[in-house]
């Protein structure tokens, strides 16, 4: 089935969630082409929901031994996304020269829902980290993420044009619902290899879910590590005040285009308070309230 996003854009419906035509190309060609290896690191996420955060978080852990204090840190040369590419962009092409990937592990990441990336990994005990973030402040993200990126003053019937799309679960990657909903099933059934992370939790209690993600990638801090403060090392080095500030990350673009500093605002938990109205507050918790019903996620 097709239908329309917000701005009357074509999407499609692919495995239960709705794609634009290159997205879903991306998809395809990755389900039909990836070959995926054992120690591969996807980092998933519904768009706007932290994945500027957990690249960075998940770089810097796997590279803590490598840079302790030094300026060639990969975080100071490169934007998250341009060290952890995108799947759907780079298969793009159907026979992509994954020879350019050089982290090792190799680290990807996707938009797209879990049964998706399931299917292209097979059997193969690759880690997945989801991060997830309530749905108001996702779509506020995203309304200012897509206004900066069209450069343009952020309009309110923007906003409420989005609103509904979001509403009626007709949006890129969305619905928003089935996508969070489907990597808490993995989580839940594979524990080893998906771990779900909540945004809220990571501004709140960053040094416990830092060590969390950590032994989840088999990298656990040592005694010492912890002792020294490498958890908070890691953390300030990749604060939102960090990396907003840094020289690569006021300028420059990502392989899609878009300005890296498009991808650094306020990171407020509860910001969408500002910006939406009472009713569309009470339309979102109704519909969380019934699409997560039966289900352990709190917002
Ligand atoms: P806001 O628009 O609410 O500020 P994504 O990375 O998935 O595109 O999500 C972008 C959101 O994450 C933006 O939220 C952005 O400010 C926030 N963000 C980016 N880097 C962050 C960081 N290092 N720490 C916390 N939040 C961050």
């Amino acid at each position: 089935p097709s239908d329309v996003d917000f701005d009357g854009k074509k999407l499609f419906k692919y495995q239960g969630c709705w794609y634009n035509d290159i997205i879903l190309q991306g998809i395809l060609n990755f389900q039909r082409g990836f070959e995926p290896q054992d120690t591969d690191i996807v980092i998933a996420s519904f768009p706007k929901s932290g994945t500027t955060w957990l690249k960075a978080l998940t770089v810097a852990l796997l590279e803590r031994s490598k840079h302790s204090s030094s300026d060639d840190h990969p975080l100071l040369l490169d934007n998250p996304h341009g060290l952890v590419p995108y799947l759907e962009l780079i298969f793009q092409t159907s026979k992509p020269d994954m020879t350019s990937i050089s982290s090792s592990p190799r680290l990807f990441s996707t938009h797209m829902a879990f049964q998706t990336l399931r299917e292209a990994l097979q059997n193969s005990p690759c880690k997945i980290v989801y991060v997830w973030r309530n749905m108001k402040d996702v779509l506020v993200s995203f309304w200012y993420f897509k206004c900066a990126i069209l450069k343009i003053e952020e309009e309110r019937s923007m906003l409420e044009s989005m609103f509904a799309s979001f509403c009626r679960g007709v949006i890129n990657n969305g619905p928003f619902w089935e996508h969070v909903l489907s990597y808490w099933k993995g989580s839940l059934e594979d524990p080893k290899n998906v771990l779900f992370l909540k945004y809220e939790e990571l501004k709140t209690d960053p040094n416990v879910q830092l060590k969390k993600l950590a032994e989840f990638l088999g990298c656990p801090f040592t005694v010492e590590e912890e002792e020294s403060g490498s958890v908070e090392e890691i953390l300030d080095l990749c604060s939102l005040r960090n990396l907003k500030n840094l020289e690569i990350n006021k300028t420059g673009k990502t392989a899609r285009g878009f300005d890296h500093k498009t991808f650094f605002r306020k990171g407020q938990v509860g910001d969408s308070k500002n910006y939406l109205t009472p009713e569309m507050e009470k339309r979102i918790d109704m519909i969380v309230e019934e699409k997560f019903r039966g289900s352990d996620i709190k917002f």
